[in-house]
């Protein structure tokens, strides 16, 4: 990458009129990684779209600026650059941050190269690292899904049948018994209603196709607070802050709620897990998220994923062991959990070609998910 978008530079600033093929310019302005170039007092000589949405400003405003006016000068990205600049070769610098009263962003990238052509120019490429680490991840829930979705189709098929027939059998015996033995046919029932809940909830991991359209996300969300106020979160503060603004989701209702009473119950089950001392409180909150566009993984579809939708809390957090299965099915650090829910929601998340992000500290765990909005023309969208 960094040769590549060196040479290009070269072709930048060359600027030979007699030079054929593409325009270099046109190409690093295509490119989705925020690339800049800095001249020797640390001026922005360019910036590609990618970088002006990455810092916030237009290349108007960049080319006034050095990175001085951006960023502190005690940020070791100036000591990166000297060195590239004394050295001259590319060295790359991970999980940095860049942190001013109006930027910041934290665990990110930096590549600097030095661009012979122009001496004491340094080409940086910058690059969100936790992007990558959201895709990666998301490859390994998917497959999580998929390894159960075989299981479930087993499940429905070879015990739901069955199971019906137990059922009946004991509400039968429930007419007939005396009042002692009343009560075991009424565990076999109960138990029989159990098996068939968690076999329901198997079922909606099939490879089914799903069936999409516009989603008012935000009547999804007071559907699900609606439902957790008035049972298992009554005593505990829901506080929305939604931009109204904001367009449909290209997705499926039913499924989205599900999605988001996953989350919020797993929100009220943490808070009152923990110490009652604080005070438990769930923030939903939606937002709009510009240029963010995907490849998912696994398809050739590139989805514009603008719309982000969060779930936060303030218990105790996500228990650091369990963490790195975090979206596993039966993964639960709860006596009574099945360890599905988080399953269900990567599963659904990702059949909708979303994402889906999780920071979790204690005192504030929140799961952010990325989702398409309704196309244009919905048949654009396979
Ligand atoms: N908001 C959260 N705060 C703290 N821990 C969480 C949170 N959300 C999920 N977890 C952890 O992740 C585990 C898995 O969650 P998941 O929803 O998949 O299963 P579960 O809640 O245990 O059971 P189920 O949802 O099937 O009833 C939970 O047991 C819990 O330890
Ligand atoms: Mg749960």
């Amino acid at each position: 990458m960094s040769n590549a978008v060196r040479s290009m530079f070269a072709v930048v600033t060359r600027r030979d009129p007699s030079a054929r093929g593409p325009d270099a310019t046109a190409l690093l302005s295509a490119l989705p990684v925020p690339v800049v170039l800095l001249d020797r007092d640390n001026r922005f000589r360019f910036a590609n779209q990618a970088a002006e949405q990455f810092l916030g400003l237009s290349t108007s405003q960049l080319t006034a600026m050095r990175l001085d006016d951006l960023v502190p000068g005690d940020n070791p990205i100036f000591q990166l650059i000297s060195t590239v600049r004394a050295a001259e070769v590319t060295i790359s610098d991970h999980d940095m941050s860049i942190e001013s009263p109006r930027l910041r962003k934290y665990g990110i990238t930096v590549q600097a190269s030095p661009l012979p052509e122009e001496p004491g120019s340094v080409v940086l490429v910058l690059q969100d690292a936790s992007a990558a680490r959201t895709l990666d991840r998301q490859l390994t829930f998917r497959s999580a899904a998929r390894s159960v979705s075989g299981m479930a189709a087993i499940l429905a098929h070879e015990v739901k049948n069955p199971l019906s027939g137990i059922r009946g059998a004991a509400q039968l015996l429930e007419a007939s018994v005396s009042d002692a033995d009343r009560e075991l046919t009424v565990l076999i029932r109960d138990e029989a209603d159990r098996i068939r809940d968690l076999v329901d909830r198997m079922e909606v991991f099939g490879e089914k196709p799903i069936e999409r359209g516009a989603v008012n996300i935000h009547r999804v969300l007071e559907h699900v607070r609606r439902l957790a106020q008035s049972g298992f979160a009554a005593h505990i503060g829901v506080r929305e802050l939604y931009d109204p603004s904001l367009p449909a989701v290209f997705g499926n209702r039913d499924q989205l709620v599900q999605v988001i009473l996953n989350l919020v119950k797993n929100a009220a089950e943490s808070i009152t897990s923990s110490d009652a001392a604080t005070h438990g409180e769930i923030v939903l909150s939606t937002g709009f998220q510009h240029g963010v566009r995907l490849a998912v993984p696994g398809s050739d579809q590139r989805m514009h994923l603008p719309l982000v939708v969060s779930v936060r809390d303030n218990g105790p957090g996500i228990p650091a062991d369990i963490m790195p299965n975090l979206f596993d099915p039966f993964v639960t650090s709860k006596c009574s959990g099945s360890g599905l829910g988080l399953a269900l929601v990567a599963k659904i998340v990702a059949d909708h070609g979303g994402l889906i992000e999780v920071d979790s500290r204690p005192g504030r765990t929140e799961f952010r998910l990325l989702l398409p909005m309704l196309p244009d023309d919905p048949d654009d969208v396979v």
